[in-house]
């Protein structure tokens, strides 16, 4: 009878242990899993496309305008038709336009104000390589 207890407590113990066992195999399988969707996600915010001045160059017009300032690339099209400064702006596509950015030469000769460089984040779309 006392074997018998023995046995049982036996049993369950391996039973018990067993289960612990699988358990923390699933956990680590889970924050690995985990760290590589990190990775990734990662990986993909400092993975931005990357564009050639030629490339640029081919997006120069009013219905398709691409502009470059300090080496970051810019889809303006959709902003043309409400930029404050007219049509000014349509001589920065295809182009790096740092320069018209930071002086509006045909404008007031001054730096775009800090909401228009706020303004400029939302058609940000990659870098210059
Ligand atoms: C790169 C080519 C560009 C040129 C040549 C240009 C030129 C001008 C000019 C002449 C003005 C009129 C006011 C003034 O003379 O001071 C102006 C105003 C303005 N532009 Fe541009 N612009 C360009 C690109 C942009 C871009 C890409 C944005 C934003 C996405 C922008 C946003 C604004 C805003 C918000 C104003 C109102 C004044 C200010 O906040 O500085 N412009 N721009």
């Amino acid at each position: 009878m006392k074997k018998l207890y023995l046995f049982v407590i036996l049993i369950i113990i391996v039973i018990v242990g067993t289960y612990i066992l699988m358990n923390q195999g699933k956990d680590k399988n889970t924050s690995s899993e985990n760290n590589t969707t990190q990775n990734e996600s990662t990986q993909s915010a400092t993975d931005n496309k990357k564009f050639t001045l030629e490339e640029i160059a081919t997006h120069n017009s009013e219905d398709d305008c691409y502009l470059i300032i300090e080496d970051k690339v810019y889809n303006v099209t959709s902003f043309i038709s409400s930029h404050p400064g007219g049509q000014a702006i349509l001589q920065g596509c295809g182009t790096d336009a740092t320069t018209l950015f930071e002086t509006k030469p045909m404008g007031s000769n001054t730096p775009h104000s800090q909401s228009a460089r706020n303004l400029l984040q939302s058609y940000y779309i990659g870098d210059l390589i």
